[in-house]
């Protein structure tokens, strides 16, 4: 029996992601990252007009906060600043009280990809940057097999902007008060493909309580941009051996950005 590692080696899972036709090319795109981490300037972290917070005076929205549609039309017209700053003093669900940072983005404002992730952790809460943990560096390494980096051609963002305590689950009233936001950065951004990681970015942006092996098998679509579901580099550190599987939708990603260049 084939024991993991060389059954990862034989698919080019291992020890990096390298597809086998651009090995070279994704080698050449990893050691510009590592360059770029050295002498570029950061990329536009959408993070950076936050502050930490001091503790709340009021916990929730008062009552003569504007209604959900009120907000949602005005977030619907916010630039990219506007907009940062707007998540920087969002107070729409509880997830403020908690929160050091909010983390509303961070990479190429127009990106050939936009990375959804679920929400922001422990790392990510600390910095106000998304996915700078152990699975940010996966997430990494997977877009630069597929030729593409948060530097250069992908914006990556979360479908909630404020770390659930503890690392758990955003709650449906969380997700939906988030949504204004995801909604207008995919406006702004108008990606060619969306990439969701995991079961919540997928039933978000697909508007479904399907599960991930479901989304997978057929990509749909969100305000008429591609929508690839795959695992969340958190589950694939626990499950190594589905990366054959992630990679497999990484391919399928690159063909359909590919073929709405064209
Ligand atoms: N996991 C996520 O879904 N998002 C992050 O930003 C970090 C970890």
């Amino acid at each position: 029996m084939l024991d993991r590692d060389v059954l990862l080696r034989e698919i080019g899972l291992s020890p990096i992601w390298r597809s086998r036709e651009t090995t070279t090319a994704a080698t050449a795109s990893q050691t510009s990252v590592q360059h770029a981490n050295a002498e570029s300037p950061e990329p536009l972290n959408t993070a950076q007009a936050d502050a930490p917070n001091t503790p709340p005076l009021v916990t929730t929205a008062s009552p003569t906060a504007e209604s959900d549609a009120d907000r949602a039309a005005r977030i619907a017209t916010l630039s990219w600043a506007a907009l940062t700053a707007d998540i920087a003093a969002c107070r729409a669900c509880k997830l403020c009280e908690t929160r050091t940072h909010t983390v509303p983005g961070v990479g190429n404002t127009s990106p050939e990809w936009m990375v959804i992730g679920e929400g922001p952790g422990e790392q990510e809460d600390k910095q106000g940057e998304p996915f700078v943990g152990r699975a940010g560096q996966l997430l990494d390494q997977m877009l630069a097999a597929a030729g593409k980096s948060r530097k250069e051609s992908v914006y990556i963002a979360n479908v909630v902007k404020c770390r659930p305590p503890g690392n758990r689950d955003p709650q449906t009233d969380e997700i939906s008060a988030c949504a204004p936001y995801l909604e207008r950065q995919i406006a702004l951004a108008q990606p060619k493909l969306l990439l969701a990681l995991g079961k919540f970015a997928g039933q978000t942006l697909l508007s479904t309580d399907a599960t991930v092996a479901a989304m997978r098998a057929s990509p749909g679509e969100r305000s008429g941009i591609p929508v690839v579901v795959t695992y969340h580099p958190a589950y694939l550190l626990r499950s190594p051996l589905e990366k054959a599987k992630a990679w497999c939708d990484l391919v399928a990603a690159k063909r359909l950005s590919e073929s709405r260049a064209e």
